[in-house]
C-alpha cells in the first residue's frame, strides 16, 4: 500500500516533468533562449525550489517529490488523521519540536501539526536515525510494529517509528523528528518547496 502510493507520486511527478520538458522542446524551436526560465537538472539538485500541484493527491494519500536530491513527502491529511495527533503527544520525543528537534521545523510551522495549512503535510522524508527513507503507513490500525497505530512512519532499517506529523515516537534509534522544509503555497492547490513565505530560500 505503502510503495503503491509512493510510486503513483512519482510516476506523476516524472510525467510532469515530461510534458514540461516536451513544451520547452516545442517553444524552443521558435524562441530558443525560453529554455533558460525551467530550472536544469542540475539547477534542481543544487536546490532550485521545486513546484507541485496538490490537486489530484487523494485524502490520506502520499506522493513523494524530489527536491535537492532529497524525498519530500507531501500527504493530504484526513480530519481523522489530524485528530489523532494530540493524543500522541505522551508517547512522542518531543511533541513542541523545541527540544531536540529545534531547528526541525520553520517558525510558520510550529504548530502541532508542524504545517502551514493543517490538511497538508510537507515533510523531507529522511529518518533521522541513519537517514532511511521511513515507510508511510497512513491507515490507523493495528500494525506489526504498533498495535495501537494512528498513521505515520515506520522505518524499516532500525525500526523507528513517526506519526503523521513526523514527530518521532519514545523507545527507538531516531533521535528527533523529520524536517519541515521551506516552503509556501502559491495558492490553495500548489506548493513550493524551497521557499518559505516571505521568500526566504
Ligand atoms: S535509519 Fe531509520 S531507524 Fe535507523
Amino acid at each position: 500500500m505503502a510503495n503503491e502510493v509512493v510510486d503513483h507520486g512519482r510516476r506523476r511527478f516524472l510525467t510532469a516533468t515530461t510534458a514540461v520538458v516536451g513544451g520547452i522542446g516545442v517553444v524552443s524551436a521558435a524562441v530558443p533562449f525560453i529554455k533558460s526560465w525551467e530550472p536544469s537538472a542540475r539547477a534542481l539538485a543544487a536546490g532550485a525550489p521545486v513546484t507541485q500541484s496538490l490537486k489530484k493527491i487523494e485524502p490520506g494519500q502520499q506522493i513523494v517529490v524530489p527536491w535537492r536530491s532529497l524525498p519530500v513527502f507531501i500527504v493530504n491529511r484526513t480530519p481523522e488523521q489530524l485528530a489523532a495527533l494530540p493524543k500522541q503527544d505522551d508517547r512522542l520525543v518531543d511533541p513542541k519540536s523545541d527540544g531536540t528537534s529545534s531547528g526541525q521545523q520553520p517558525e510558520y510551522a510550529q504548530n502541532e501539526t508542524r504545517s502551514i495549512k493543517p490538511q497538508w503535510l510537507v515533510m523531507v522524508g529522511i529518518c533521522t536515525h541513519l537517514g532511511c527513507v521511513p515507510d508511510y503507513h497512513g491507515e490507523m490500525k493495528p500494525e506489526p510494529f504498533d498495535p495501537n497505530w494512528a498513521g505515520g512512519y515506520y522505518c524499516p532499517c532500525h525500526h523507528s517509528r513517526y506519526d503523521i506529523a513526523g514527530r518521532v515516537y519514545k523507545g527507538v534509534p531516531a533521535p528527533k523528528n523529520m524536517e519541515i522544509p521551506k516552503y509556501h503555497f502559491i495558492d490553495d492547490t500548489t506548493v513550493q518547496i524551497g521557499v518559505g513565505p516571505k521568500g526566504e530560500a
